[in-house]
């Protein structure tokens, strides 16, 4: 494409990136969770940019940002557990999956002709600033190239997405590191993608959740193959290092790993650092070399990181 601009977070680069926006351009901006990359969700060029920048594929939705309520309400219908779960969790990291409403204003490839919204009202104030400051829904999906990892780091955006896209805003303020959790609110709330929120907390206060059905996760594309993955090969649930691995570790017992999670075993933390780690243990590794994960439990925000290291270590489709 041609040069990005990096912007900082002062009133005068925002208001570069929001006139990026409304030009229909693609801006990446920090999120609570990873850096996402936006463009107005009401502009089929800009939607158009997205997808030809991290060469996803048509199918697969993307997220509309907003920075209130009402935004949200003025695209999706909202029933009573929306009601609750917004009370509760917004402005925070939880996207919620709702019926669309007719007149939305959304650019078709938004939700790639599907009938459901996934809205998120996000608690960096970074987003919420650039969204106050355009005043229409962005949509973003995560700002990384398509099935690569995630990005919690300024420096790994510019290293993905440069040359790619308009503008980049710094600020290094991705304290949970995860992905937001999707949940399905149409018909008996379902968990499309374990993330930041805990289904613990979720279930605490809409009751016990079952899995999802394999209908809906496929309603949600992106959830299906190899994706978050580092160069080099991953192996998961490695309490021994072998040769040639770049050994992870996740607790205290950690002799001769390479890198941690957390070496005092805090979920927490281990989301946080997850996909810098990813990013340091590929730079680590050697032609030939392997990393291995070790076993993080699977309760809490373990959930999340166990899901997105399975598909860090599925079969590659390419
Ligand atoms: O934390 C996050 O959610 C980040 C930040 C930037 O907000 N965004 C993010 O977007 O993770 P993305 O595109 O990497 O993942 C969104 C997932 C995809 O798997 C997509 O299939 C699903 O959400 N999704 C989006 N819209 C959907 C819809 N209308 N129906 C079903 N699934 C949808
Ligand atoms: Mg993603």
């Amino acid at each position: 494409m041609g040069i990005t601009r990096r912007l900082g977070n002062d009133d005068h680069d925002m208001e570069i990136a929001a006139r990026m926006l409304r030009d229909g351009e693609v801006v990446a901006f920090p999120t609570e969770t990873v850096y996402g990359l936006g463009a107005d969700a009401s502009n089929p060029a800009g939607i158009e940019r997205i997808y030809e920048a991290k060469g996803r594929p048509r199918h697969n939705p993307l997220i509309v940002h907003v920075s209130d309520l009402d935004m949200a309400r003025r695209m999706a219908e909202f029933n009573q557990n929306a009601e609750l779960v917004a009370a509760r969790f917004w402005p925070g990291p939880l996207t919620v999956l709702l019926p669309k409403k007719a007149d939305a204003g959304l650019a078709p490839a938004v939700t790639a002709g599907l009938a459901n919204v996934a809205i998120r009202f996000p608690s960096s104030q970074v987003a919420q600033r650039l969204i106050q400051a355009v005043r229409f829904p962005v949509a973003a999906p995560s700002a990384n190239l398509s099935g690569k990892i995630s990005t919690t780091r300024f420096a790994q955006v510019v290293r993905q997405l440069d040359s790619r896209i308009a503008g980049i805003i710094q600020d290094d303020a991705c304290d949970h590191g995860l992905e937001s959790t999707i949940l399905s609110l149409i018909g008996a709330p379902t968990i499309l993608r374990q993330g930041s929120v805990p289904q613990e907390s979720l279930e605490e206060l809409l009751g016990p959740m079952g899995e999802a059905s394999e209908a809906l996760v496929i309603s949600a594309p992106g959830q299906l193959r190899s994706h978050y993955a580092p160069d080099a090969a991953v192996w998961i649930e490695i309490d021994q290092p072998t040769a040639n691995m770049i050994w992870v570790g996740f607790g205290p017992r950690c002799d001769g790993c390479h890198l941690t999670l957390s070496a005092s075993g805090d979920l927490e933390e281990a989301a946080r650092s997850l996909y810098a780690i990813m990013v340091e243990a590929d730079v680590l590794a050697k032609a030939g070399d392997v990393i291995g994960f070790a076993s993080v439990p699977m309760y809490g925000l373990g959930r999340a990181i166990n899901d997105r290291l399975r598909r860090a270590a599925a079969p590659r489709s390419t």
